[in-house]
């Protein structure tokens, strides 16, 4: 870049500053040196949490209905999702669309780039006006997951990472946390609500973990949990029963913020294995130590789970 050039935002459109001068907020800079893929992927977040904001303001006024067992689904679901797909297509018409509500399911199925979306992770805390959701979007190049972003609405809080560029929280760096023992440490989950048949192995989980760890956490959105991991807000975090969409873009997020993924047994069938732990290093090994022997015992594989559009 030549000294006295400016930089232009392409995340928020009419900001443009010389090089060098203050931000006039975090995501500027940032957003100036994003992979353009990325830029896309946070384009479309934020248009998706603009249709989560505007639906926000009058609950009452939503259609609901369920997919499954306590499985809501709202028209801002749907809304925010298709906001998403157009304007990933509108740039890679092309690519492949994985997306919880079904959209675009089935387009450019040979595609090398797949996106992994989650419109609104945490339905039931936005249908309760419990202030704890997000949008998830990942890139799968080639299998492997290549940009990721995770946004809060309601905070307005923007994590993202490319591969091999680190992790941000709007114009700052991520790191996971540094502490060494699962004594000390605030571990997040999620509970197998809509699938009794986890149930009586995740309390066992639950148990082990209660006492071994110093504080629990179930804010209610897997995503915005793996952000917080990458963020070090927790020390760790352990689910079963997610899909690809609740967990591809965290999972990138915590890796490139040092930390490490896997199943219950530590190894790489995250993705669609519908079980994930997720924590800085030691934390990691300390908990997989204490979960693997679950690992077996769970029911077969229920991810994934693409929704019939
Ligand atoms: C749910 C949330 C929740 C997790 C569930 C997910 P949704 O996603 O991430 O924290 O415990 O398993 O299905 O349905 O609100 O997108
Ligand atoms: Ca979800
Ligand atoms: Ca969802």
């Amino acid at each position: 870049m030549r000294a006295g050039m400016r930089v232009e935002c392409a995340v928020c459109p009419g900001f443009n500053a010389p090089r060098g001068s203050p931000p006039a907020t975090g995501t500027h800079w940032i957003s100036a040196i994003m992979h353009p893929m990325l830029t896309t992927a946070v384009k479309a977040a934020r248009r998706a949490g603009s249709v989560i904001n505007r639906g926000a303001r009058d609950l009452d006024l939503l259609t609901v209905t369920t997919k499954g067992p306590k499985d809501f689904v709202s028209e801002v679901d749907r809304a925010a999702e298709a906001a998403i797909v157009e304007t990933l297509h509108a740039t890679y018409p092309n690519h492949a669309i994985l997306a919880e509500e079904g959209t675009a399911k089935g387009a450019n199925a040979a595609a090398e780039h797949v996106w992994i979306i989650d419109p609104l992770d945490g339905t039931t805390n936005f249908l309760h006006g419990f202030p704890q959701y997000c949008v998830s979007i990942a890139l799968q190049h080639k299998g492997q997951i290549t940009q990721a972003v995770v946004y809060d609405p309601v905070r307005n809080d923007l994590f993202t990472a490319t591969r091999g560029r680190g992790a941000f929280l709007n114009d700052r760096r991520m790191r996971v946390s540094r502490r060494q023992h699962l004594k000390e440490c605030l571990i997040g989950t999620g509970f197998p609500y809509r699938h009794g048949e986890h149930l009586d192995a995740y309390m066992r989980m639950m148990h082990t973990m209660t006492i071994e760890a110093a504080g629990i956490r179930r804010p209610g959105a897997a995503a915005l949990d793996l952000a917080y991991v990458a963020a070090g807000y927790y020390d760790g975090f352990w689910e079963v029963g997610l899909n690809p969409w609740d967990v591809a873009a965290g999972s990138l997020l915590i890796v490139e913020a040092g930390g490490l993924v896997g199943d219950l047994g530590g190894d790489a069938e995250y993705l669609y294995g519908g079980q994930i732990i997720a924590a800085n290093p030691r934390i990691f090994a300390q908990m997989v130590k204490l979960l693997s022997p679950y690992r077996d015992s769970l029911p077969p594989v229920i991810a994934p789970l693409i929704t019939e559009s």
